[in-house]
């Protein structure tokens, strides 16, 4: 597996120290509250998991499989919700957790369908945004790095459900792909 990566981009040890500060951060801003959590998957597990371990409080965790990504190197712009059915999040400020920001399709769609299902306000954090023009009108409150605008694997991102275990993030050789 590792024989298939290019460059190391953000090395495990520098990933842990800004999940430090993400943590410290997203606490200071939901002081006192039962936050109620939503992981997108699958590409965020591996940083929800560290990220959310970081935050000593009483959280409730719920999972959302979205997929905008079906196994290639780019967004086939469509974001499909393969739940049947949404938490209960009515009247709560949910804090929506995605691997990366790359055209902005996924976070958009998560954040308007959660308004819609009632949530009160909805907070989003990212591990890894990408440098460019987003196709939508979305941010994320919370970034953990910027990068450039390339195609990414490790800590939860994958190449055709590959490379997901590996601790860092990275790019992958031409003929991996
Ligand atoms: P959008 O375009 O909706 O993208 O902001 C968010 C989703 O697309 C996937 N994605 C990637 N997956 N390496 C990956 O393994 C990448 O470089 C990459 N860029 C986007 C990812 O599933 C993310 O949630």
């Amino acid at each position: 597996m590792e024989a298939d990566v290019e460059q190391v981009l953000i090395a495990e040890a520098v990933i842990e120290k800004r999940l430090d500060a993400m943590a410290l951060e997203i606490r200071h801003d939901f002081p006192g509250e039962v936050m109620v959590v939503i992981v997108l998957l699958k590409g965020a597990f591996v940083f929800a998991a560290d990220l959310l371990r970081r935050i000593p409080r009483m959280l409730e965790i719920e999972c959302l499989n979205v997929a905008s990504y079906h196994g290639g190197t780019e967004s086939s712009g469509k974001v499909d919700f393969l739940d049947r059915k949404l938490p209960d999040i009515k009247g709560r400020k949910v804090l929506v957790l995605d691997d990366i920001l790359d055209t902005g399709r996924t976070l958009r769609a998560v954040v308007d369908r959660l308004l819609e299902e009632g949530a009160c306000e909805v907070k989003t954090g990212v591990l890894l945004k990408k440098d460019k023009e987003l196709a939508e009108q979305v941010d994320a409150d919370y970034v953990g790095f910027a990068i450039g605008d390339e195609f990414v694997v490790g800590y939860g991102l994958d190449y055709k459900g590959r490379y997901r275990n590996l601790p860092y993030i990275g790019t992958l050789k031409k003929e991996a792909i």
